[in-house]
């Protein structure tokens, strides 16, 4: 019979037939094999060596180190029709993983609804598997297992870990003591990749110090550049009253973004400006000079008389955003000398 196999010349015929011969026999050693067990199962199992028939169990690029612990660790009643838990485990999953791994990591404040409902499986395989981590597929696959896969592409922009598929370069997939599974509290998490320094100076916008990045920024995908949940001026006005911006003569630079003038984030100057108000404005008015207010008015270095606080600059006679009345002059005035008289008592 086994000579068929020899015959490189012979007929399909005789190959398989050899072929059923191998696999009735296995069949038949198997069957009395299985039998023996059932009939003595404690005694049967101290002898086998369950990887003659369970091959597949560590074939894989990735073996669970529990198998090296022998297969009895989690199969203590395996064939036996009567085990008190399926496929003769000793517990059921995840109490049987708790065994082994620390409950806490899976057991913090928030956790993820699969981990409280005890599905390890759905994610990883108890024995091998091709992926890292023992995973049923690789993130973000396994994730879009569950979770809408439209939601973190299809955007004009993708945030960068989240387009390489890091979702566990910010989400714990088990639990976590912040909020929606992050591995750790705003804006923490964002320092862990994004340069702190850069969030840091004399003053700090009230979300940012807030550790709100996500009050601005979309975390996963998003329209506007930057990340940003709307396009500007509209952001700001989210949190900030839109009146003063939108009187009668809008200033030209609030269309080109609130951001030409301040830093959304950190600045050196007051009202998080990078320099002083007056060198703000003269990026843009660089022909602006002290002669351009009849006499020769000063620009700087003085107290605003009619801004209690405020030091004098462009700011003082202009309103940086817009104005009911013409030049967008801070004050109501017609003409250019009507303004004088908001702060000189002297008729110009
Ligand atoms: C002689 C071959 C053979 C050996 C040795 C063997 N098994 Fe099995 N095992 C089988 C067969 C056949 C089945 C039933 C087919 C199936 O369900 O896949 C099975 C089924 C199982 C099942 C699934 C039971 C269920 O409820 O679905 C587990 C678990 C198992 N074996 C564990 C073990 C462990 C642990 C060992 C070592 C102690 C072992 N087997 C040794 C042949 C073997
Ligand atoms: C870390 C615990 C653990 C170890 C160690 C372990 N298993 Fe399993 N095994 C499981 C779990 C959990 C299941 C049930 C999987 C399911 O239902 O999705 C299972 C299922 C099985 C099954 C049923 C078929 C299947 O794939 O679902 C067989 C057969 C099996 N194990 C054999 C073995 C053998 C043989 C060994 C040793 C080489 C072994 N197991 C070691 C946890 C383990
Ligand atoms: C008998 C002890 C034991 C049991 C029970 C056990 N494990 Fe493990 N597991 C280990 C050991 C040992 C390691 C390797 C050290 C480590 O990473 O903690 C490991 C590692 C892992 C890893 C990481 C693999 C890697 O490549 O880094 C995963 C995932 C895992 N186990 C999942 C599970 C799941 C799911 C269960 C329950 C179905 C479970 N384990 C039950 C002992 C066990
Ligand atoms: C939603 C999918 C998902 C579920 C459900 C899940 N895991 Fe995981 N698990 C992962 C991912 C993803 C990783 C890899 C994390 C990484 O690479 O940082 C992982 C890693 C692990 C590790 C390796 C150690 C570590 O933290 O990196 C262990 C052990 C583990 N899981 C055990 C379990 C146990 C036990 C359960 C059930 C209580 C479980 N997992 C449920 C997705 C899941
Ligand atoms: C087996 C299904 C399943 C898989 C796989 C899965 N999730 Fe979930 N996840 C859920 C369910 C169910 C919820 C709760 C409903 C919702 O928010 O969509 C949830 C919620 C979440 C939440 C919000 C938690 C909160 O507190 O609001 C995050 C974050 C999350 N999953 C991340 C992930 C990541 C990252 C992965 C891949 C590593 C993943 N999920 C894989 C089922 C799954
Ligand atoms: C750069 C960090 C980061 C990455 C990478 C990331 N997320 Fe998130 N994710 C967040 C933040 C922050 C939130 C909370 C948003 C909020 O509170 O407004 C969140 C929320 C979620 C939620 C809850 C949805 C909701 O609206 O409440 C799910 C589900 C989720 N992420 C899944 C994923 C998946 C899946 C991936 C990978 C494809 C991923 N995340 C990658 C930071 C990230
Ligand atoms: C795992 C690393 C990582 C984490 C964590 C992370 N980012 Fe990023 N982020 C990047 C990378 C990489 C880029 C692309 C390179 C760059 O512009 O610096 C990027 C770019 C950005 C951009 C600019 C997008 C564009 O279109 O130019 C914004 C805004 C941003 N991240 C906000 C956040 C916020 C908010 C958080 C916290 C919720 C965060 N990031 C957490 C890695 C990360
Ligand atoms: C008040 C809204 C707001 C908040 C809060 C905010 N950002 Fe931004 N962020 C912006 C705007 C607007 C831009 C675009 C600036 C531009 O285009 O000049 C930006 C740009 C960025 C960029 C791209 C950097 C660059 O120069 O291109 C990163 C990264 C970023 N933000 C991260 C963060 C992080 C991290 C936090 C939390 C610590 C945060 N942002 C909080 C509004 C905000
Ligand atoms: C042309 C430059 C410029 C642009 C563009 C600009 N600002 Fe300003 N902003 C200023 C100056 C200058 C001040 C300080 C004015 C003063 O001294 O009263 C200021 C002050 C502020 C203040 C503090 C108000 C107060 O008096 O306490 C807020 C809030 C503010 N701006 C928000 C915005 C928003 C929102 C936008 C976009 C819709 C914007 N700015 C666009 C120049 C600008
Ligand atoms: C999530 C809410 C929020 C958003 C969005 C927001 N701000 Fe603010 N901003 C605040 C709060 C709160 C303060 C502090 C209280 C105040 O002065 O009104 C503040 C203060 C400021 C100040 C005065 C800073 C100082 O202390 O000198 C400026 C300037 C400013 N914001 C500009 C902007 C600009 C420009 C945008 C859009 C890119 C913006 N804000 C978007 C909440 C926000
Ligand atoms: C980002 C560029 C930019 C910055 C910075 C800027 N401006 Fe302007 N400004 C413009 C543009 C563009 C116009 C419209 C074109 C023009 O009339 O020259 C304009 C017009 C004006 C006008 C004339 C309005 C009218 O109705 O005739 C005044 C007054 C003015 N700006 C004051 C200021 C003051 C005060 C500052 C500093 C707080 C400032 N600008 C900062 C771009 C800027
Ligand atoms: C003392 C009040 C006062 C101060 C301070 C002041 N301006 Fe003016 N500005 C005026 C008046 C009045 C006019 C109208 C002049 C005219 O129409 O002849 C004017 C007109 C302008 C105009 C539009 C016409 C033109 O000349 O281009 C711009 C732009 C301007 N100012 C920018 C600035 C800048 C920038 C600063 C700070 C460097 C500044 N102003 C400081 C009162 C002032
Ligand atoms: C927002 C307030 C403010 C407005 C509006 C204003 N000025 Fe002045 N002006 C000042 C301040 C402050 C000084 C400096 C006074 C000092 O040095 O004690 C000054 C100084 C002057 C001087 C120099 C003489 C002196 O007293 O030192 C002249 C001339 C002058 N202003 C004319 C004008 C004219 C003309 C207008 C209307 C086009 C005008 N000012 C509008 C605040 C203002």
């Amino acid at each position: 019979m086994f000579s068929g196999e020899k015959d490189i010349t012979g007929s399909r015929n005789v190959i398989h037939v050899t072929r059923y011969t191998l696999y009735a026999s296995c069949v038949l050693f198997l069957m009395i094999l299985v039998m023996a067990m059932f009939s003595f199962p404690g005694l049967a199992h101290a002898q086998l060596d369950c990887k003659k028939c369970h091959k597949y169990m560590a074939t894989k690029k990735f073996v669970h180190a529990a198998l090296q612990m022998g297969c009895e660790s989690c199969h203590t009643e395996p064939h036996q029709k009567q085990s008190k838990f399926p496929k003769g485990l000793s517990s059921a999953v995840p109490d049987l993983c708790y065994g082994c791994h620390d409950k806490t990591k899976f057991s913090m404040k928030n956790v993820h609804p699969p981990v409280a409902g005890g599905m390890c499986s759905s994610c990883h395989e108890p024995h091998t598997s091709d992926n890292p981590k023992l995973l049923l597929a690789e993130p973000p696959d396994l994730c879009f297992t569950c979770h809408d896969k439209n939601v973190f592409s299809g955007k004009k922009v993708v945030h960068a870990p989240v387009m390489g598929g890091m979702c566990a370069s910010c989400h714990s997939p088990h639990s976590s003591e912040s909020e929606k599974l992050l591995l750790s509290a705003q804006p923490g998490l964002c320092f862990n990749c994004h340069d702190k320094s850069k969030f840091e100076s004399k003053i700090v916008h009230a979300p940012v110090s807030g550790g709100m990045c996500t009050s601005c920024h979309l975390p996963h995908q998003g329209d506007n550049d930057k990340l940003l949940m709307s396009s500007q001026p509209d952001l700001c006005y989210n949190c900030h009253d839109k009146t003063p911006f939108a009187r009668k003569n809008v200033h030209a630079a609030i269309m080109m973004g609130c951001t030409s003038c301040h830093n959304p984030h950190a600045n050196k100057q007051k009202f998080l400006f990078e320099k002083g108000i007056n060198n703000v404005c003269l990026t843009c008015h660089a022909d602006i000079r002290s002669g351009h207010v009849l006499a020769g008015h000063p620009l700087r270095g003085r107290k605003d008389p009619a801004r209690a606080g405020r030091e004098f600059s462009c700011a003082s006679c202009h309103d940086p955003h817009s104005s009911d009345s013409m030049r967008l002059f801070r004050y109501p005035a017609g003409t250019t000398y009507n303004l004088c008289k908001y702060c000189h008592t002297v008729n110009y």
